[in-house]
């Protein structure tokens, strides 16, 4: 069986459906996990799909996805803007990374515009809602080792 895409998304993506539903639309994170699924599995492949709030968590599972995973797929939400820890983490994970966000951060405010797991990302998927996730599953499938 060949190893999953991990999945990961950061802080407040569990309030997805309910938190500015205006930027982020109506659809929860338990429907994105479907859609990554199912688009998944229409290329033979499986996924990890998991959520955080807290960086070291995420960081710890970057760090598993090193040995059990092909490829990341990685919406970091507002860590992606701060954290060079995270960065640091991906540089390190031997896979192909791709960054992902539902909103467009590059059309919004200016903090928004620069992240920095974009330096460890093959490429980025932003600004198409909950398709953002299933493009980059699509993406990470096709550079998956
Ligand atoms: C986000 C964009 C980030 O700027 C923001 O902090 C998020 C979500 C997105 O998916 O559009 O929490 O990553």
């Amino acid at each position: 069986m060949p190893k999953p895409i991990y999945v990961l998304s950061g802080p407040n993506l569990n309030l997805l459906g309910t938190r500015e539903p205006e930027i982020y639309g109506h659809q929860t994170l338990e429907d994105v996990r479907k859609l990554c699924e199912a688009r998944a599995a229409a290329l033979g492949r499986e996924i990890v799909f998991r959520q955080s709030n807290h960086e070291g968590e995420l960081i710890d599972w970057i760090q598993e996805a090193r040995e059990k995973a092909c490829a990341l797929v990685i919406n970091p939400a507002g860590y992606g803007h701060t954290s060079v820890a995270i960065l640091d983490a991906l540089k390190a994970v031997g896979v192909p990374v791709v960054e992902c966000h539902l909103s467009n951060p590059a059309a919004r405010e200016t903090f928004r515009r620069k992240t920095f797991v974009s330096l460890a990302a093959t490429g980025v998927v932003s600004g198409f809602g909950p398709a953002s996730y299933e493009l980059a599953v699509e993406a990470a499938a096709g550079l998956a080792r």
